[in-house]
């Protein structure tokens, strides 16, 4: 059974890419930083649907962390195949002169250092094999620009150009790389918005609803799957339309 690493997988859209990607044959390692509790709920909802999965609690802003989660993971379920970089931490926006170069690198650390430190401590193990797949969670901020976030979306967009970068060096040795930019998709930090930024949103969505965490589960769990094999270097935009580059 090939293993699937999925970060932030203890609520949000990873909780759910997690339930998919289990669903789909592969044996999940649910990581998460904190939130114990969250990560439990989501190794058990795929062991009762048949499937395997452990929790796999490290910081994936921590290198010396990272070292340690995945060998764990060797352990409990073997070595990782695939890397979703889904993970989060606050995603603060405010206006341009109340930015810092530390609130750029917050979110760097998030989108391009951790996915980076993940991908080194794996390498080596998939060029020996000539196989391995890299999965990153992207924003449609990249391309939007949304004001007072040129933090978030600076990162999102590094992550984009990383994302190609990796994907024609590594071809040669079998290992894929795309990226996967969701709309916005209510999850449970999102409880509090407000009916006019939905409307708002909405507004500038040709599909004209909101996308559900499952839909970019399957987006995942297609690029993951065999029948993406000669697909690299891609975005695949999950947002109703609201890009169309
Ligand atoms: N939802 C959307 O509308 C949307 C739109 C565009 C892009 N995205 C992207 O999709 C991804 C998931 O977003 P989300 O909305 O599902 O976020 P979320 O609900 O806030 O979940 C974030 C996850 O990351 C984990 N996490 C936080 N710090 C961590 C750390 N240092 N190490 C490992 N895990 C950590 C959290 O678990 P713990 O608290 O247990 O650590 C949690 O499981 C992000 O990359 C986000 O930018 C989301």
């Amino acid at each position: 059974m090939k293993v699937a690493l999925v970060t932030g997988a203890s609520r949000g859209l990873g909780a759910v890419i997690a339930r998919e990607l289990a669903i789909a044959g592969w044996a999940v390692a649910v990581n998460y930083a904190g939130d114990s509790e969250g990560a439990g709920r989501v190794v058990d909802a795929i062991r009762q649907q048949g499937g395997r999965a452990s929790a796999a609690q490290f910081s994936v802003i921590d290198k010396p962390q990272i070292a340690d989660g995945l060998e764990k993971i060797k352990t409990s379920l073997g070595p990782v195949d695939l890397i979703v970089n889904n993970a989060t931490g606050p995603q603060p926006e405010m206006p341009l002169m109340e930015q810092s170069w530390r609130t750029y690198l917050d979110q760097l650390e998030f989108f391009v250092k951790a996915p980076l430190e993940l991908l080194q401590a794996v390498l080596p193990d998939w060029r020996a094999r000539k196989s391995g797949r890299v999965i990153n969670i992207g924003s449609e901020v990249a391309e939007l620009g949304n004001p007072n976030f040129g933090n978030y979306a600076s990162a999102k967009g590094a992550m984009l150009a990383m994302t190609r970068s990796w994907a024609r060096e590594l071809a040669p040795e079998g290992i894929t790389v795309n990226l996967v930019a969701p709309g916005w998709i209510p999850v449970e930090r999102h409880a509090e918005a407000s009916q006019q930024a939905k409307d708002g949103y909405l507004a500038h969505t040709p599909l004209a609803h909101f996308g559900r965490p499952e839909d970019i589960a399957a987006a995942v769990a297609f690029l993951a799957s065999a029948k993406a094999d000669f697909i690299t270097g891609q975005k695949l935009a999950v947002n109703g339309g609201r890009t169309l580059l």
